[in-house]
């Protein structure tokens, strides 16, 4: 015990951690540091290739599950399949970028059931057997775009914005039952998502333009934060975004 701080907060050896998105940038990088600290991962993306390679390296021989997210029944499935959880890292999303007026109705509804039906129907399935149990934290993955506006990202940033409020409105609900309900807003982070933008000379000094602190995040950093949120350290926060994005939304 240093400062009033049990040094032994971020051991996660007793809580079983389910991650979505985890063949993903910020995914693998959240079952990277969660293991380090002892968890015991379940693994979900739809990506399977990438999860099963994931696996080899994370070590504990976590429990891999292909699923789509774009499908309800999927994301039941998934819940079922995966047993009692005690911190949902609830992650796995897509970006799709174009003018509002020309993106098809097809593209609408996938983004909104990838980034926002699917997420509220994955935490609503595993809040039951957390209110059973009395314990359980949910860290929902959004976005600094959940608080600026953002060219031909409409579709995308109102899911993000829908996440945060239903980070709210759950936590609410449930803190009754021992059940946080938090998110985690990163700004503009190096991974397979941005990739592309980034890495035209253009993209990435426009990116850069709008982040006082002239930096991207790392997967790294996001993983240690959600560490930090899904910890005891916090277990007075609930219904709380975290905004870890250099300063964008501050500069907004
Ligand atoms: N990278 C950024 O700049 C940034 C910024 C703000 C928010 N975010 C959010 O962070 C989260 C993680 O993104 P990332 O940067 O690691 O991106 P990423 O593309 O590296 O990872 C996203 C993961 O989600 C999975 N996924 C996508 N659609 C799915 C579906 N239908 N079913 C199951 N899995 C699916 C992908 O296979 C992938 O592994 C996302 O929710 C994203 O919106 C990212």
């Amino acid at each position: 015990m240093t400062d009033g701080i049990d040094l032994n907060i971020f051991d996660m050896s007793d809580r079983r951690v389910l991650i979505t998105g985890a063949a993903g940038g910020i995914g693998s990088a959240m079952a990277r540091s969660f293991s380090a600290h002892g968890a015991t991962l379940v693994l979900a993306d739809r990506n399977q290739t990438d999860l099963d390679e994931l696996a080899k390296s994370v070590g504990g021989n976590p429990l891999c599950l292909g699923y789509d997210q774009s499908i309800p029944e999927e994301v039941e499935k998934l819940a079922a399949a995966v047993g009692p959880i005690d911190i949902l890292l609830n992650n796995a999303g897509i970006l799709a970028m174009s003018p509002l007026q020309e993106q098809s109705t097809e593209e609408i509804t996938q983004l909104i059931a990838i980034n926002l039906t699917g997420p509220i129907l994955l935490a609503t399935a595993l809040a039951k057997g957390m209110i059973t149990r009395g314990r359980g934290v949910i860290i929902n993955t959004a976005s600094q775009l959940a608080f600026t506006g953002a060219m031909n990202r409409s579709v995308y940033s109102t899911t993000k914005a829908g996440l945060v409020q239903f980070t709210r409105t759950a936590a609410a609900e449930w803190a009754r039952y021992g059940v946080r309900v938090v998110a985690l807003a990163p700004g503009p982070t190096e991974t397979p998502m941005i990739k592309e933008i980034i890495n035209t000379p253009e993209g990435r000094a426009q990116r850069l333009d709008k982040i006082p602190m002239q930096r991207f995040g790392t997967a790294e950093e996001m993983a240690r934060l959600a560490l930090v949120l899904a910890s005891d350290l916090t277990d007075n926060v609930t219904g709380h975004t975290l905004v870890a994005d250099g300063g964008y939304v501050a500069a907004s």
